[in-house]
């Protein structure tokens, strides 16, 4: 007998299907299917064929490919029993509760393996706004086990696809775009930093050939975890194709009954990437964060870390938040240094007492200042983190994760968060100042990575925040990282920023934004201006170009503000002033990036949830290879509307741009037709600039 289950966003199907009460597979997922199709049919035709050289059937690529039915590739689940005997299950279905309706609800699917006394269940929901499909697996066992690999449903990746993109990085260059063609064989990410990490963010987008960012079939892929995932391209020798994400190898430390992967989050769109791009954003805009106050316009921050490091000083800062306010700066954050005796990065990581050589009076003088100047107050720390020179370390070096010798980052060792007396350490010490102080920020730092993979860590890390954010919930949370180095879906359920990079520079700051446009809103991205000399590259950029990267996502600075000009006081006022007055409809935008037809223009266009408006930042980022401007293709917008569009920054247009295209000169009424097919000409400009041009519906 053939069972089958479908599964339909607006525009998309997904169908399982199997026989023999045999572990489902996905025989169909695309496009809609029309709702009388046949799947019983799709099942059979779904079968490939068999010649020379092969089994006499070919094993099931089923949601979780079982090693024992001869599958020819990486098998769904990797076990052992606690003797280390390596248990080959096959599971047999048991029940299934399909409450999927009209494009949501969720459908769950049990089996279970007798002989080893496991089960396996797939969960897969449905999100009807998003139009992300979620799915989980879960093992359970009737004795501990030991869990070397769990695949959350496994899916089939597209035949017509010739390579597939997925996300590399390092510190101030984060979400960097890998191109690997597909071939016989497996290309794999195994994270064992036991962090999301800069080197591998856990996503993966499958365009089909032909595929751009506005057209074409992509499916896509983003696994919500945040303590270092597997990800499996495989492609058989049959030819068939499996994706596989996990948490990663070995990283489950103990034997237990029971294990469940995080969710994999599945977007198909044929709208080209942005489509999946967009179910990504809306996904975290509408489903993942939760903001202790949704109303509150985003504020525009200012982080004293690049102005003043260790070197705190209540006259210096007070005079630096009076300035960050004069220029439109809404949220003071102090960052590293106010704690203990931290006078570098060497030491008092964990100590988390103010220092009262620094602040004699504690921090409510420079709080009062803060909100005398109508600014919010903020603060960092790095609570899953310990220095062998604290008084904590001295008192409790068992507390330390790892072994005693392990190489240290950064001066640091990590808390081993399993321990109780850790968790209420950290909880007490974290909601004494919670309490203590009018704090409505933090910055929750991470900067080295794990002795070892370790999930528990990531659980216990999780359960902090989730503690700390239930007693405080007004507080609101910023993940970083050493920068963007934990930004995953996973995290973002309890935060509501990710600090993306720790790079400032405008030039790698707007390829790093571009490049999180995969999956993270601007609403969730912060972005700050940073010193006129970066002090991350050395370069020197202008301040407009500076300000513009800044504006296209949540916007703050992070320069010492003592340090700019009145022309520069002036733009960064200018710009900021702009970014608050669209803020409202730009924090729930999609972001669509644009297929440009010049490689040293990256551009993206920012479209109100409304659709009504939208805006397009077109970032120079190098000279072209052609002497004049190519034309820029927008997308998203609707052929048969009409759109007037301006250029926000006209007064940066330099003498060398000598030509007339009229919008240089004024604002224009053009078709969405006409800005999606032909584009618009930018003016000429040096590189390192960028052109902010709006669009509103007429
Ligand atoms: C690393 C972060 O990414 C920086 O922004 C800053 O907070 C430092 N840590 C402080 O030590």
């Amino acid at each position: 007998m053939i069972e089958n289950w479908r599964i339909d966003t607006l525009a998309q199907t997904l169908v399982l299907a199997a026989d023999d009460k045999n572990l489902p597979s996905v025989v169909y997922w695309g496009a809609s299917l029309p709702l009388d199709e046949d799947l019983e049919l799709l099942f059979k035709a779904h079968k490939i064929d068999l010649t020379g050289g092969m089994l006499d059937e070919n094993p099931d690529l089923s949601i979780c490919p079982e090693a024992i039915r001869s599958f020819p590739g990486q098998a769904g689940t990797l076990i052992h029993n606690e003797n280390g005997k390596l248990l080959s299950p096959k599971f047999k279905f048991k029940e299934a509760f399909n409450e999927i309706e009209e494009n949501h609800g969720t459908l769950e699917l049990i089996y279970e393996d007798l002989n080893y006394g496991l089960s396996y269940i797939a969960k897969f929901s449905v999100n009807q706004d998003s139009q992300l499909i979620l799915a989980e697996a879960e093992i359970n066992a009737k004795s501990p086990i030991r869990l070397n690999w769990l695949a959350a449903p496994v899916m089939p990746a597209p035949q017509l696809a010739d390579e597939m993109i997925d996300f590399s990085g390092r510190w101030c260059g984060e979400f960097q775009q890998m191109h690997t063609p597909w071939h016989a064989g497996i290309h794999c990410r195994d994270n064992r930093t036991g962090r999301t990490g800069h080197e591998h963010f856990p996503g993966l987008f499958i365009p089909e050939r032909g595929a751009t960012h506005a057209k074409g079939n992509v499916y896509a892929f983003h696994y919500g975890w945040s303590g270092g995932h597997k990800m499996i391209a495989e492609e058989l020798p049959d030819g068939r194709r499996q994706i596989q994400f996990g948490h990663a190898a070995d990283i489950e430390t103990e034997t237990k009954t029971s294990f469940s992967t995080a969710p994999l989050y599945l977007a198909y769109s044929s709208d080209g990437m942005n489509g999946c791009a967009r179910a990504f954003q809306r996904h975290i805009r509408h489903h993942i964060i939760k903001l202790p106050q949704p109303e509150r316009p985003r504020p525009v921050h200012y982080n004293c870390w690049e102005a003043v490091y260790f070197n705190h000083n209540l006259a210096e800062l007070k005079e630096i938040a009076t300035i960050a306010a004069s220029l439109g700066a809404e949220r003071f954050v102090l960052d590293d240094g106010w704690f203990g005796t931290r006078d570098d990065d060497t030491r008092a990581l964990s100590e988390w007492e103010v220092d009262k050589r620094k602040y004699p009076d504690g921090l409510t003088p420079l709080i009062e200042h803060v909100q005398a100047k109508g600014m919010g107050f903020g603060i960092w720390f790095e609570p899953e983190m310990i220095n062998p020179v604290s008084s904590v370390y001295e008192d409790h070096p068992e507390w330390a994760l790892g072994d005693t010798d392990q190489i240290l980052g950064r001066n640091q060792k990590l808390l081993n968060m399993k321990l109780e007396e850790v968790q209420n350490f950290l909880f007490d010490r974290i909601a004494n100042i919670l309490d203590s102080y009018a704090i409505e920020y933090i910055k929750w730092d991470h900067n080295r990575v794990l002795p070892m993979p370790d999930a528990e860590q990531t659980r216990a890390t999780y359960m902090l925040i989730d503690r700390l954010r239930a007693k405080f919930p007004h507080v609101e949370i910023e993940s970083c990282a050493s920068g963007g180095g934990r930004a995953d879906f996973g995290i973002l359920e309890r935060t509501h920023r990710v600090w993306l990079s720790d790079s400032n520079d405008a030039l790698e700051r707007a390829r790093i934004q571009h490049g999180a446009a995969f999956f993270l809103p601007a609403s969730v991205t912060g972005s700050h201006v940073g010193p006129r000399i970066c002090h991350t590259s050395g370069r020197i950029h202008d301040i407009n170009f500076r300000a513009w990267v800044a504006a296209q996502r949540h916007m703050g600075f992070e320069m010492d503000p003592r340090e700019l000009t009145s022309d520069e006081v002036h733009v960064l006022k200018q710009v900021t002033q702009w970014w608050k007055s669209e803020r409202d409809w730009l924090m729930k935008a999609d972001i669509l990036r644009l297929d440009s037809t010049d490689p040293s223009v990256l551009a993206e266009l920012h479209l109100a949830e409304d659709e009504q408006q939208f805006v397009v930042f077109a970032n120079k980022i190098d000279t072209s290879s052609q002497i004049s401007p190519r034309p820029l293709q927008f997308c998203g917008l609707k052929t048969d509307g009409y759109y007037m569009i301006d250029l926000i920054n006209r007064n940066d247009v330099h003498k060398l741009s000598r030509g007339q295209s009229h919008l240089k000169f004024d604002g224009m009424r053009v078709s969405g037709q006409y800005l999606m097919n032909h584009g618009i000409t930018l003016p000429w400009s040096f590189p390192n600039q960028c052109w902010v041009i709006k669009g509103k519906k007429v």
